[in-house]
């Protein structure tokens, strides 16, 4: 079963799929540590070196290697990953696609310091903030399943709150009543 989480930067994914991997107990991946690892090479560096259309390459590549594996798994994604159609066709594999949305002074509130995103960098960063955010809104709601909305919410919330989508869901209905009938 997979879980994939969406949003924009800033939105939690990382810190929400790692506690709710290890509440669940299923395996974790953020994207971005995995094309890290993949490449030898920092985020900021391949945007800097290769430029931006070589690391949604590599996303797509990522994509494709995590989902064709069988385990229970907890995806946190880029927040750039829905820009490629090629992706958005991958993540519709996942069981789960759960947004976490966030409004947009939230966003900039959580990113004003931040220097790690190579999209932001440089001057004018709310006005970046800005229109990629409304550029990508619609796709987020589009490809998910589920919906969170987390401005008010700490990890442990948002948590909870994912985990009741999985509960309520046929396919966690299904894997139970398997487990049940293996022992
Ligand atoms: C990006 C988001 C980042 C990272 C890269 C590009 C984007 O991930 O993949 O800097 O295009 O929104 P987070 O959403 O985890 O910050």
């Amino acid at each position: 079963m997979v879980l994939t989480l969406i949003g924009f930067m800033g939105s939690g994914k990382s810190g929400v799929g790692k506690a709710l991997a290890e509440d669940l107990n299923w395996d974790f991946i953020d994207m971005d540590a995995y094309i890290e690892a993949e490449e030898g090479k920092r985020i900021k560096d391949i945007f800097r070196k290769q430029g931006e259309e070589a690391f949604r390459d590599m996303e797509t590549k990522a994509l494709k290697k995590i989902l064709s594996s069988s385990t229970s798994l907890v995806l946190a994604t880029g927040g750039g990953v829905i820009t490629r159609d090629k992706n958005k066709e991958l993540l519709r594999k996942s069981d789960f696609i759960i947004y976490l949305r966030t409004k947009i002074e939230t966003v900039k509130e959580r990113l004003k310091d931040d220097k790690n995103r190579p999209l932001l960098l440089g001057e004018d960063k709310e006005d970046k903030i800005t229109s990629l955010y409304n550029g990508r809104m619609e796709q987020y709601s589009e490809l998910s399943t589920h919906v969170v909305d987390t401005d008010s919410l700490d990890i442990a919330e948002v948590v909870i709150a994912c985990k009741e989508f999985i509960k309520l869901s046929p396919e966690f209905d299904e894997k139970i009543s398997n487990l049940r009938k293996s022992y």
